[in-house]
């Protein structure tokens, strides 16, 4: 019975069977506890001897139990650390990361040229009074200039900014000059959209007022903008046209030499003096300094969505706000314009 029995034990492969084996030789109706009960049948000499042996087998059936349990514990605690084990040098798994949108970007990397050139970067209200949208621009309500601009009225006589110009109104109106600014911003219009129409778009500003600023100091400033943005060889064209806050107003396009054509980008002029004196108005009303007047100073307004189109060969300007990924992801990595332009700080009113 003890070979039997140890030949079991030790051929138990699982706790379970190893429990089993115990239970059928040492449990309370197991084979060995059956052998200690004949004991009583026994004369006490035959007891005596039989009774050791019976209990040197149950000490050596535990003892071989205890061991057997003591492997196959290690041999589970070993194999739970190998399918446990952890490779540090595979490589982890990505997680999916946001990028900045392509428009972005572009408003970036425009702020980021003309702060080097000492310009302050502000952003301001997208719902606006007709005063600052409109009226103070030089387009009193009668002006035809108004239709041009199909505009989102709210139902308290607001409106939908449509272009970044109002806030020129707002920044003298509560700034004094000399100032150098660029507004980056949304604007809205309303019109039916196509490939080149959407009634959200954004807008990139600038204004400059001081002492004798003149239409030269215009033209450096968008011409150093086409360097920065389209190379040494971009050059810069002016041509006449009409923006009721600037007089004279001109359009500008940018020559982009590795393509060999011009871009229009957008509209500037000289800031028209009913302007300067719309502000002074309205700083007057705050009890602030009539300032403008006398002061010279440009404006320009360009549309960042245009240059990405051009640029990346975008053929749909609805395609920026659709928030399709597949479009979007594109341009997560063009290091053209990315992190850097983020730093510029700036003031938000
Ligand atoms: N606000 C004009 C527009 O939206 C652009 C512009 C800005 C023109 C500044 C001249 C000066 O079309």
């Amino acid at each position: 019975m003890q070979e039997e029995a140890l030949n079991a034990i030790r051929g138990a492969d699982t706790l379970e069977a190893l429990q089993s084996v115990k239970t059928q030789y040492l449990g309370k109706n197991g084979l060995v506890t059956a052998q200690l009960k004949t004991l009583g049948t026994l004369t006490p000499d035959e007891r005596r001897e039989r009774g050791a042996a019976i209990n040197l087998l149950k000490q050596i059936l535990e003892a071989a139990t205890q061991a057997r349990e003591n492997e196959l514990r290690q041999a589970a605690l070993e194999a739970r650390l190998a399918s446990e084990a952890i490779d540090v040098t595979l490589p982890g798994l990505a997680l999916p990361a946001g990028g900045l949108h392509v428009i972005t970007r572009i408003l970036y990397e425009l702020s980021d040229i003309f702060t080097s050139l000492g310009y302050a970067v502000v952003e301001g209200q997208e719902v606006e009074d007709e005063t600052h949208n409109f009226d103070a621009l030089n387009m009193p309500a009668w002006h035809p200039a108004r239709d041009l601009q199909d505009t989102f009225w709210l139902e308290n006589g607001q409106v939908l900014r449509t272009h970044t110009s109002n806030m020129q109104i707002r920044y003298m109106e509560t700034h004094e000059p000399p100032l150098k600014i660029v507004v980056p911003g949304r604007v809205y219009r309303y019109e039916a959209t196509d490939a080149t129409h959407e009634s959200m778009f954004h807008q990139f500003e600038g204004l400059v007022v001081g002492e004798g600023i003149t239409m030269a100091d215009l033209k450096g400033a968008i011409a150093e903008m086409g360097r920065a943005m389209f190379g040494k060889n971009a050059r810069v064209r002016f041509q006449p046209s009409y923006y009721p806050f600037v007089e004279p107003g001109a359009d500008f396009a940018i020559w982009w030499d590795q393509e060999q054509r011009w871009l229009e980008l957008g509209g500037s002029g000289m800031v028209h003096p009913n302007v300067f004196r719309a502000v002074d108005d309205l700083r007057e009303a705050r009890g602030l300094t009539r300032i403008y007047e006398g002061k010279t100073g440009f404006a320009f307004g360009l549309g960042p969505n245009r240059i990405a189109m051009l640029r990346y060969g975008i053929p749909d300007i609805r395609y920026f706000y659709a928030n399709d990924l597949r479009v979007l992801t594109q341009f997560r990595g063009d290091l053209n314009s990315t992190a850097p332009h983020a730093r510029a700080p700036k003031e938000t009113m």
